[in-house]
C-alpha cells in the first residue's frame, strides 16, 4: 500500500463518502484534516481527499505541511475532464504527485458560511448561459436542485495506484 492513511476535507458529505470507501475498500484510516493533525505522525504517508473550490483543493496546503502526500483526489461538480484537472492549483512540491478526479456532488442546502453566497452568484451565473447540449442542461439542473455522481467505479484508478 502506497500510503498509511486517508484524510480529507468535505464540506457537504461527498469527498468524505469517497474517503469512507476508500476506507472500506483498503483497510486504511481514514481521518479529516482537522482530526488527523491531532492523531497522525508529523510527516506520515497519506492520500488525501479535498473538495473543489474555485479551482483549489481545499485543504491540500495544511495537509502537504504536515503529511507526506502520496497522491491526492480532487472531489468536484464538474464533469471529469483531464484538462481542467490539469490546471487544478497545487503546491509546488506537489507537481509531480499523482492526481485524480472524482467527481462529487452539489447539495446547497448543505452548504455554510461565505460558500452559500459564492455558490449562488455561480448558479445564477451557469442558469443564463444558454444551454445547449445534454451535458450543459444537466449542469443547470444541478445548480438548480442538486445533484449526486458519488460512484465505486470512480474510485478504480485510485485504488489500482494505492495497490499497485
Ligand atoms: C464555493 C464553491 C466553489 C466551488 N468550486 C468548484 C470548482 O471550481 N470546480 C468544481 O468542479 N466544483 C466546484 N464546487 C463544487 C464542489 O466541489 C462539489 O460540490 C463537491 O462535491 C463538494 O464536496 P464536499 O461535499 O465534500 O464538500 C464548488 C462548490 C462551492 C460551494
Amino acid at each position: 500500500m502506497k500510503a498509511s492513511a486517508i484524510v480529507y476535507t468535505s464540506a457537504t458529505g461527498f469527498t468524505a463518502r469517497y474517503a469512507a470507501l476508500l476506507g472500506e475498500k483498503t483497510g486504511l484510516r481514514v481521518y479529516p484534516l482537522d482530526r488527523a493533525v491531532k492523531e497522525l505522525d508529523r510527516g506520515a504517508d497519506v492520500l488525501y481527499l479535498g473538495w473543489l473550490c474555485a479551482g483549489s483543493i481545499k485543504g491540500l496546503s495544511p495537509a502537504a505541511r504536515r503529511f507526506e502526500v502520496k497522491a491526492v483526489c480532487a472531489v468536484g461538480m464538474a464533469p471529469p475532464d483531464p484538462a481542467y484537472v490539469a490546471k487544478l492549483q497545487r503546491p509546488e512540491k506537489l507537481w509531480q504527485t499523482p492526481l485524480f478526479y472524482l467527481r462529487g456532488g452539489y447539495r446547497p442546502e448543505g452548504l455554510r458560511g461565505i460558500y452559500r453566497p459564492m455558490m449562488a452568484v455561480m448558479a445564477k451565473a451557469v442558469a443564463k448561459v444558454p444551454a445547449g447540449t445534454p451535458e450543459e442542461k444537466a449542469m443547470q439542473a444541478a445548480f438548480r436542485q442538486g445533484g449526486d455522481w458519488v460512484s465505486e467505479q470512480a474510485l478504480h484508478p485510485v485504488l489500482n495506484w494505492l495497490e499497485a
